[in-house]
């Protein structure tokens, strides 16, 4: 363990930790037919996430965590493999392979050094995982060495403004007052946990993700629709219909 970088150290023990809160979700996902999305499960209708034709496509999921993601790419006719850091997070996904018997392989381990050779798969998605939890100077960069040319790479993160306006405090929301800099706005590390997590402005994000042989084909704010709810206290239903308080990212491989 002391070969990972300190910040995928630290968010392996936090995830490690938090694994068992993350069960009941992991058992609803798996089970749905249709996929829903981030925080507040916006429909695929809405974001078309997955590929139109996703039968016989290589796939990577990174940070998979319970990997339903995988599992709905599967039953698509994908061949999806997962990676993940955290042991625990794991263990769910095999239980639930095991329940639903759909078998893929999951990979323990850091999803910006991934153990597959270059050009190994055709699309790669991440919902929350390498997304937000790894340095994006290392996992986009090892994200296009895995897509072969024509690769899709598709991730879903909490939006820029969201990272501006949310507050360090446990269970308070996101108001509308701007409390940090965007300039400089990269390595992000709360009081209340020990995990570090990563969010980039879009020019950034845009520039980095050029500069690794990406196209960038959209960028989605989304909007929950009414109605929706979410367990997590830092965004209000008010606040993510007015700002986009996530945001989808689709690219692909030169
Ligand atoms: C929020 S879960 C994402 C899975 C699922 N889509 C979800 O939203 O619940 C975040 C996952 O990222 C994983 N993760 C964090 N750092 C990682 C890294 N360096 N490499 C691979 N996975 C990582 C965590 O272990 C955790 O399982």
């Amino acid at each position: 363990m002391s070969e990972l970088p300190e910040h995928v150290r630290r968010n392996r023990e936090s995830w490690d930790s938090w694994a068992h809160e993350y069960v009941e979700a992991a058992e609803r996902n798996w089970a749905a037919a249709d996929p829903t999305w981030g925080i507040w499960g916006v429909p695929e209708s809405d974001l078309r996430m997955l590929p139109e034709d996703a039968d016989g496509l290589d796939v990577i999921e990174l940070g998979c965590g319970t990997a339903y993601v995988s599992a709905w790419l599967a039953r698509r006719g994908a061949r999806p493999v997962g990676i993940d850091n955290s042991e625990a997070q794991l263990e769910t996904a095999r239980r639930l392979q095991a329940e639903h018997r759909i078998e893929f392989p999951l990979h323990h381990g850091n999803a910006e050094d991934v153990p597959f050779p270059d050009a190994s798969f055709d699309f790669a998605i991440s919902e929350y995982g390498a997304s937000i939890w790894c340095d994006p100077y290392r996992w986009i960069p090892e994200t296009a060495r895995l897509l072969r040319p024509g690769g899709g790479l598709v991730f879903l993160v909490n939006s820029v403004l969201l990272s501006l306006c949310v507050p360090d405090a446990e269970n308070e929301a996101a108001s509308d007052r701007l409390l940090r800099p965007q300039f400089g706005m990269h390595r992000f590390e709360w009081s209340d946990d020990d995990s570090v997590e990563f969010h980039l402005p879009h020019g950034e994000m845009l520039a980095l993700l050029r500069a690794n042989g990406f196209d960038v084909e959209e960028l989605l704010d989304v909007r929950p629709p009414d109605g929706s709810t979410t367990r997590y206290p830092f965004v209000t239903l008010e606040w993510a219909q007015r700002w986009p308080c996530e945001e989808v990212w689709k690219a692909r491989r030169r």
